[in-house]
Protein backbone atom coordinates (compact mmCIF):
# COMPACT_ATOMS: atom_id res chain seq x y z
CA UNK A 1 0.00 0.00 0.00
CA UNK A 2 1.29 3.18 -0.85
CA UNK A 3 1.89 5.67 1.98
CA UNK A 4 1.61 9.34 1.25
CA UNK A 5 3.72 12.35 2.57
CA UNK A 6 1.44 14.32 5.18
CA UNK A 7 1.82 18.04 4.85
CA UNK A 8 0.01 20.95 7.02
CA UNK A 9 0.02 24.13 7.22
CA UNK A 10 -1.79 26.86 9.48
CA UNK A 11 -4.00 27.79 6.17
CA UNK A 12 -3.28 27.78 2.32
CA UNK A 13 0.38 29.38 2.10
CA UNK A 14 1.73 25.57 2.76
CA UNK A 15 0.68 25.06 -0.68
CA UNK A 16 3.67 26.76 -1.80
CA UNK A 17 5.87 23.88 -0.15
CA UNK A 18 3.25 21.33 -1.79
CA UNK A 19 4.35 22.66 -5.36
CA UNK A 20 7.93 22.14 -4.77
CA UNK A 21 7.60 18.67 -3.16
CA UNK A 22 5.45 18.13 -6.05
CA UNK A 23 8.20 19.12 -8.63
CA UNK A 24 11.10 17.37 -6.30
CA UNK A 25 9.00 14.02 -5.36
CA UNK A 26 6.37 13.93 -8.65
CA UNK A 27 5.58 9.92 -7.98
CA UNK A 28 4.75 10.89 -4.30
CA UNK A 29 0.83 10.77 -2.82
CA UNK A 30 0.03 14.12 -1.23
CA UNK A 31 -2.31 14.79 1.80
CA UNK A 32 -2.43 18.69 2.84
CA UNK A 33 -4.67 19.82 5.61
CA UNK A 34 -4.44 23.75 6.07
CA UNK A 35 -6.08 24.90 9.43
CA UNK A 36 -7.46 27.66 7.74
CA UNK A 37 -10.16 28.06 10.56
CA UNK A 38 -7.38 29.47 13.32
CA UNK A 39 -4.73 30.88 10.64
CA UNK A 40 -2.79 33.14 11.41
CA UNK A 41 -0.32 31.23 13.76
CA UNK A 42 2.30 34.03 12.71
CA UNK A 43 0.75 36.41 15.74
CA UNK A 44 0.23 33.78 17.79
CA UNK A 45 2.02 32.57 21.66
CA UNK A 46 3.95 29.87 21.22
CA UNK A 47 1.96 27.50 23.57
CA UNK A 48 -1.34 28.23 21.20
CA UNK A 49 1.18 27.61 17.96
CA UNK A 50 2.23 24.27 19.94
CA UNK A 51 -1.55 23.16 20.46
CA UNK A 52 -2.75 23.69 17.10
CA UNK A 53 0.23 21.98 15.47
CA UNK A 54 0.02 18.73 17.39
CA UNK A 55 -3.72 19.00 16.33
CA UNK A 56 -2.96 19.31 12.64
CA UNK A 57 -0.33 16.62 12.35
CA UNK A 58 -2.41 14.44 14.81
CA UNK A 59 -5.52 14.70 12.35
CA UNK A 60 -3.06 13.74 9.52
CA UNK A 61 -1.93 10.49 11.20
CA UNK A 62 -5.28 8.77 10.28
CA UNK A 63 -4.02 8.73 7.04
CA UNK A 64 -0.74 6.45 7.51
CA UNK A 65 1.84 8.92 6.01
CA UNK A 66 5.69 7.98 5.91
CA UNK A 67 6.25 11.39 6.97
CA UNK A 68 4.85 14.59 7.95
CA UNK A 69 6.33 17.72 6.57
CA UNK A 70 5.29 20.89 8.33
CA UNK A 71 5.19 23.42 5.91
CA UNK A 72 4.57 26.47 8.49
CA UNK A 73 7.61 28.16 9.36
CA UNK A 74 5.74 29.43 12.69
CA UNK A 75 4.77 25.93 13.65
CA UNK A 76 8.23 24.55 12.55
CA UNK A 77 10.16 27.18 14.51
CA UNK A 78 7.86 26.87 17.99
CA UNK A 79 6.94 23.39 17.84
CA UNK A 80 9.12 20.93 16.14
CA UNK A 81 10.87 19.51 18.99
CA UNK A 82 6.95 18.92 20.69
CA UNK A 83 5.92 17.00 17.62
CA UNK A 84 9.14 15.11 17.25
CA UNK A 85 8.60 14.16 20.68
CA UNK A 86 4.74 13.41 20.28
CA UNK A 87 4.27 11.80 17.13
CA UNK A 88 5.33 8.69 15.67
CA UNK A 89 6.37 9.62 12.31
CA UNK A 90 9.19 11.12 10.40
CA UNK A 91 9.07 15.00 10.90
CA UNK A 92 10.39 17.13 8.44
CA UNK A 93 9.78 20.97 9.14
CA UNK A 94 11.15 23.92 7.27
CA UNK A 95 13.70 26.01 9.28
CA UNK A 96 16.48 23.33 9.54
CA UNK A 97 16.39 23.02 5.45
CA UNK A 98 16.25 26.81 5.18
CA UNK A 99 19.02 27.75 6.88
CA UNK A 100 21.12 24.36 5.74
CA UNK A 101 20.58 26.47 2.27
CA UNK A 102 21.75 29.73 3.87
CA UNK A 103 25.18 28.21 5.60
CA UNK A 104 26.04 26.46 2.32
CA UNK A 105 25.56 30.42 0.49
CA UNK A 106 26.57 32.99 2.43
CA UNK A 107 30.12 32.36 2.05
CA UNK A 108 30.61 34.01 5.75
CA UNK A 109 28.64 36.89 5.01
CA UNK A 110 25.20 38.21 7.18
CA UNK A 111 22.32 35.85 6.82
CA UNK A 112 18.92 38.18 7.06
CA UNK A 113 15.81 35.84 7.77
CA UNK A 114 12.33 36.65 6.99
CA UNK A 115 9.38 35.59 8.29
CA UNK A 116 6.39 36.36 10.79
CA UNK A 117 6.35 37.94 14.27
CA UNK A 118 6.64 34.59 16.19
CA UNK A 119 9.07 33.08 13.80
CA UNK A 120 11.44 35.93 13.75
CA UNK A 121 10.91 36.46 17.88
CA UNK A 122 11.07 32.09 18.37
CA UNK A 123 15.29 32.70 17.31
CA UNK A 124 14.72 29.44 15.78
CA UNK A 125 16.35 30.20 12.36
CA UNK A 126 19.07 31.96 14.36
CA UNK A 127 19.45 28.79 16.59
CA UNK A 128 19.61 26.21 13.42
CA UNK A 129 22.13 28.62 11.22
CA UNK A 130 24.39 29.21 14.13
CA UNK A 131 24.39 24.94 14.73
CA UNK A 132 25.69 24.85 11.44
CA UNK A 133 27.74 27.63 11.74
CA UNK A 134 28.52 29.32 15.55
CA UNK A 135 29.78 32.59 14.24
CA UNK A 136 27.28 33.21 11.42
CA UNK A 137 25.53 37.07 11.67
CA UNK A 138 22.13 36.93 11.27
CA UNK A 139 19.25 39.30 11.38
CA UNK A 140 15.75 38.52 11.64
CA UNK A 141 13.17 40.97 10.30
CA UNK A 142 9.38 40.31 11.09
CA UNK A 143 6.98 41.33 7.58
CA UNK A 144 3.29 40.82 9.16
CA UNK A 145 2.13 42.36 5.86
CA UNK A 146 3.43 40.66 3.68
CA UNK A 147 1.25 37.52 4.70
CA UNK A 148 -2.29 39.60 4.30
CA UNK A 149 -1.02 41.50 1.36
CA UNK A 150 -0.72 37.67 -0.88
CA UNK A 151 -4.03 36.48 0.50
CA UNK A 152 -5.90 39.87 -0.90
CA UNK A 153 -4.12 38.61 -4.05
CA UNK A 154 -1.86 41.32 -4.32
CA UNK A 155 1.29 40.73 -7.01
CA UNK A 156 4.78 41.69 -6.05
CA UNK A 157 4.79 44.21 -8.42
CA UNK A 158 1.86 46.22 -6.63
CA UNK A 159 2.74 49.46 -5.54
CA UNK A 160 1.44 48.82 -1.96
CA UNK A 161 3.45 45.27 -1.80
CA UNK A 162 6.87 47.53 -3.26
CA UNK A 163 6.48 50.16 -0.36
CA UNK A 164 5.70 47.51 1.94
CA UNK A 165 9.07 45.58 1.04
CA UNK A 166 10.96 48.91 0.95
CA UNK A 167 9.75 49.64 4.34
CA UNK A 168 10.93 46.32 5.78
CA UNK A 169 13.96 45.24 4.17
CA UNK A 170 15.74 48.79 3.46
CA UNK A 171 17.57 48.52 6.28
CA UNK A 172 19.31 45.28 4.96
CA UNK A 173 20.08 46.44 1.61
CA UNK A 174 23.78 45.79 0.91
CA UNK A 175 24.17 44.32 4.30
CA UNK A 176 23.55 40.71 4.01
CA UNK A 177 24.29 38.03 1.39
CA UNK A 178 21.57 35.70 2.23
CA UNK A 179 18.26 36.43 2.74
CA UNK A 180 15.88 33.47 3.77
CA UNK A 181 11.80 33.40 2.72
CA UNK A 182 11.20 32.16 6.24
CA UNK A 183 7.40 32.07 5.49
CA UNK A 184 4.96 30.02 3.30
CA UNK A 185 3.72 33.49 1.65
CA UNK A 186 6.95 34.98 1.20
CA UNK A 187 7.70 33.26 -2.34
CA UNK A 188 4.78 34.85 -4.09
CA UNK A 189 6.39 38.42 -3.24
CA UNK A 190 9.76 37.27 -4.43
CA UNK A 191 10.42 39.88 -6.99
CA UNK A 192 9.45 43.07 -5.02
CA UNK A 193 11.67 41.07 -2.16
CA UNK A 194 14.68 41.16 -4.27
CA UNK A 195 14.22 44.72 -5.57
CA UNK A 196 14.57 46.03 -1.77
CA UNK A 197 17.13 44.12 -0.90
CA UNK A 198 19.43 44.60 -3.74
CA UNK A 199 21.28 41.33 -5.31
CA UNK A 200 21.90 38.89 -2.83
CA UNK A 201 21.19 35.33 -2.49
CA UNK A 202 17.55 34.23 -1.55
CA UNK A 203 16.73 30.77 -0.10
CA UNK A 204 12.94 29.99 -0.08
CA UNK A 205 12.88 27.83 2.98
CA UNK A 206 10.10 25.31 1.23
CA UNK A 207 11.79 24.67 -1.81
CA UNK A 208 14.95 23.59 0.21
CA UNK A 209 12.49 21.29 2.03
CA UNK A 210 11.61 19.16 -0.62
CA UNK A 211 14.99 18.78 -1.23
CA UNK A 212 15.63 17.08 1.96
CA UNK A 213 12.49 15.13 2.25
CA UNK A 214 13.59 13.61 -1.38
CA UNK A 215 17.28 13.19 0.42
CA UNK A 216 15.62 11.57 3.39
CA UNK A 217 13.14 9.00 1.81
CA UNK A 218 15.98 8.15 -0.71
CA UNK A 219 18.47 7.57 2.21
CA UNK A 220 15.59 5.09 3.78
CA UNK A 221 14.57 3.48 0.42
CA UNK A 222 11.02 4.58 0.94
CA UNK A 223 10.93 6.78 -2.61
CA UNK A 224 7.94 5.91 -4.43
CA UNK A 225 8.13 3.72 -7.43
CA UNK A 226 9.31 6.29 -10.46
CA UNK A 227 6.77 5.60 -12.81
CA UNK A 228 3.82 6.37 -10.86
CA UNK A 229 2.04 9.62 -10.89
CA UNK A 230 0.97 10.60 -7.22
CA UNK A 231 -2.59 11.99 -6.13
CA UNK A 232 -2.91 15.13 -4.02
CA UNK A 233 -5.90 15.38 -1.63
CA UNK A 234 -6.86 18.90 0.24
CA UNK A 235 -8.29 19.20 3.83
CA UNK A 236 -9.19 22.50 5.18
CA UNK A 237 -10.75 23.63 8.54
CA UNK A 238 -13.01 26.09 7.12
CA UNK A 239 -13.86 28.14 3.87
CA UNK A 240 -12.55 25.48 1.49
CA UNK A 241 -14.32 27.42 -1.37
CA UNK A 242 -11.58 30.44 -0.84
CA UNK A 243 -9.05 27.82 -0.14
CA UNK A 244 -9.95 26.78 -3.47
CA UNK A 245 -9.34 29.70 -5.48
CA UNK A 246 -6.59 31.39 -3.58
CA UNK A 247 -4.75 28.13 -3.09
CA UNK A 248 -4.29 28.07 -6.98
CA UNK A 249 -1.58 30.65 -6.88
CA UNK A 250 0.40 29.04 -4.76
CA UNK A 251 -0.12 25.65 -6.14
CA UNK A 252 0.69 26.91 -9.51
CA UNK A 253 -2.48 24.83 -10.90
CA UNK A 254 -6.22 24.39 -9.80
CA UNK A 255 -7.32 22.53 -6.58
CA UNK A 256 -9.88 19.64 -7.79
CA UNK A 257 -11.15 19.12 -4.49
CA UNK A 258 -10.95 20.64 -1.02
CA UNK A 259 -12.69 18.17 2.32
CA UNK A 260 -14.08 20.66 5.15
CA UNK A 261 -12.70 19.37 8.53
CA UNK A 262 -14.38 19.96 11.87
CA UNK A 263 -12.13 19.37 14.35
CA UNK A 264 -15.45 18.82 17.09
CA UNK A 265 -16.42 15.29 15.02
CA UNK A 266 -13.27 15.19 12.17
CA UNK A 267 -11.85 12.16 12.57
CA UNK A 268 -14.44 9.75 11.92
CA UNK A 269 -16.44 11.38 9.84
CA UNK A 270 -13.67 11.64 7.13
CA UNK A 271 -12.55 8.36 7.08
CA UNK A 272 -15.97 7.29 6.66
CA UNK A 273 -16.41 8.74 3.37
CA UNK A 274 -12.52 8.60 2.65
CA UNK A 275 -11.82 6.48 -0.75
CA UNK A 276 -10.39 3.27 0.24
N1 LIG B 1 2.19 29.72 7.41
C1 LIG B 1 2.73 30.82 8.18
C2 LIG B 1 4.26 30.74 8.18
O1 LIG B 1 4.88 30.19 7.27
C3 LIG B 1 2.26 32.18 7.68
C4 LIG B 1 0.80 32.45 7.93
C5 LIG B 1 0.45 32.50 9.41
O2 LIG B 1 0.83 33.46 10.10
O3 LIG B 1 -0.19 31.57 9.87
O4 LIG B 1 4.88 31.24 9.08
Amino acid sequence: LQQPIAVFDSGLGGLSVVRALRDALPAEDLVYFGDTARVPYGIKSRRTVVRFAVEDARFLLQFDPKMIVAACNTASAVALDVLERELDVPIVGVVRPGARAAVAQADGRPIAVLGTEATISSNAYVHAIQALRPQAEVVGRACPLFVPLVEEGRAASDPIVRLAAADYLACLRDRVGVVVLGCTHYPLLREAIAEAVGSVAIIESGHETARVVRETLDAAGRLSAPARTGSMRFFASDNPARFRRIGARFLGCDLDDVQLVEFDHPIADIVADAPA
